[in-house]
């Protein structure tokens, strides 16, 4: 079988297994491959010998599921994941600070925690992930769970999932990425801790018992998502980790367009526009981190931007080397040894990724179109 185990002790699927399950894939009809089919991949991982919980610990700690699932709790050095509680949501018997008023350009509030978030669409709490039966995801089959991330529904089926969830970036993981991820979260301690439902906005229409308000409008079906990339074309496999992980979650620009917040696509990836004002320090009203649609973030730390990821020579990635970009992520300075990169920037976790998954990423970011833009210095915290 053709399967390594890479120097961070990750798997690395090899291509036999990507040639099986792109087979199986083409004997499923187009539209279906979707929906509600069988998981082939399952099949294929098994066939494989690979590890799905080893593989799927990865893609969760490396992707950043904590980062929200996982309650922050103040440590002796700052703010830290609560490793008690991991993956298991908001904490229910946490209160959780009024609704915020919120100077412009902030449009979303998120607690100390990070896992209750207040913005246009009401107040939203992070998932109980561990397989408690009663009030995690321990009765739910891995299907539900790959429906869940594609549809942005609960279970695939049920009512749609609210923002931050990025689900719109997860669902592009392709089903032996998903399948993992479920199978290590099956794994893990089971914790009992029942999440608050979420609350509507003021004014919203009140939907119907046991139903939900109507989505928008669901996003094109997605297929052939069988398997994902190798690294034998590392620029695919980057555009595909860059895509699954949301990276443009903040470093894109957003608008708000007819359907809701948008991405501007001129500005793929080259964050904060200079050419909008600097916002100044709000006062946080007992929320840890505030958000606005250009990706700006308010928290203890000051305000900070998402930088310019496009290859740019002055003002993006352009004249970073790889070892920068790898440096960066592993210890979160700039290019490794510059100024310590300020929240909400998760390199803790891409910085867990293993060589060639950061090489992949960054021979990526060197093809997208460059987009000159200097991204304004953070804003010190008030009264510093
Ligand atoms: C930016 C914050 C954020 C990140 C990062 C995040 N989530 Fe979520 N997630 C949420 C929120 C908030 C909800 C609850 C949404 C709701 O109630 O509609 C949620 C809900 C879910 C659900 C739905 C549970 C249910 O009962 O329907 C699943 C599954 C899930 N997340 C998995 C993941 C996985 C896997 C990752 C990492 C790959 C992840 N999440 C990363 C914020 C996040
Ligand atoms: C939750 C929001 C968020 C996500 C998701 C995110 N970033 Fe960032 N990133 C930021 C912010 C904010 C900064 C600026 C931090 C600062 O100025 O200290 C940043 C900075 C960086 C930097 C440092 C640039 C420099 O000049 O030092 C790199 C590199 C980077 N991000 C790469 C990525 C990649 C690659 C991904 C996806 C795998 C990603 N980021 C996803 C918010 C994010």
């Amino acid at each position: 079988m053709n399967m390594t185990v890479s120097r961070s002790g990750t798997i690395v699927f090899g291509s036999a297994v990507l040639i099986g399950a792109v087979l199986v894939a083409r004997t499923i009809p187009l539209g279906a491959a979707v929906g509600r089919t069988p998981l082939a991949t399952t099949v294929a991982l098994q066939a494989s010998g690979a590890d799905p919980v080893a593989r799927g610990a990865y893609l969760v700690k490396s992707g950043a599921c904590n980062d929200c699932h996982t309650p922050l709790k103040t440590g002796d050095n700052g703010p830290e994941p609560d490793m008690t509680r991991m993956l298991s949501g908001h904490p229910a018997e946490l209160a959780v600070p009024a609704v915020p008023t919120l100077p412009a350009p902030w449009l979303s509030a998120a607690t100390s925690t990070l896992t209750a978030w207040s913005g246009p669409w009401g107040r939203s709490h992070t998932a109980n992930l561990t397989p408690d039966r009663e009030t995690g995801l321990g009765t739910w089959t891995a299907q539900q769970f790959i429906d869940t991330i594609r549809n942005g529904k609960h279970q695939g089926t049920g009512r749609p999932l609210l923002p931050p969830m990025p689900w719109e970036a997860f669902r592009h993981y392709a089903d032996e990425d998903l399948a993992s991820m479920f199978a290590y979260l099956q794994s893990i301690p089971a914790i009992r801790n029942k999440v608050p439902e979420p609350v509507p906005p003021p004014g919203a229409p009140v939907p119907p018992p046991g139903e939900a308000v109507p989505p928008p409008d669901a996003p094109a079906p997605l297929t052939a998502l069988r398997t994902a990339p190798t690294h034998g074309d590392p620029v695919a496999r980057g555009k595909y980790l860059v895509t699954a992980i949301g990276c443009g979650d903040c470093h894109t620009p957003m608008t708000m367009g007819p359907k809701g917040p948008a991405y501007v696509m001129s500005r793929m990836l080259s964050g904060y526009p200079s050419s909008s004002p600097v916002p100044a320090n709000p006062a946080l009203q007992g929320w840890g981190e505030f958000g606005a649609l250009e990706p700006a973030f308010a928290g203890a730390w000051g305000v900070s931007f998402a930088a310019n990821l496009t290859p740019d020579a002055e003002t993006g990635l352009g004249a970073w080397t790889e070892q920068q970009f790898l440096d960066t992520l592993r210890n979160g300075r700039h290019q490794g040894r510059g100024r310590q990169l300020l929240p909400p920037m998760p390199w803790p976790a891409f910085g867990q990724k293993d060589d060639a998954d950061l090489k992949a990423i960054f021979a990526y970011l060197r093809t997208v179109p460059a987009v000159r833009n200097k991204v304004p210095d953070p804003v010190a915290p008030a009264g510093k």
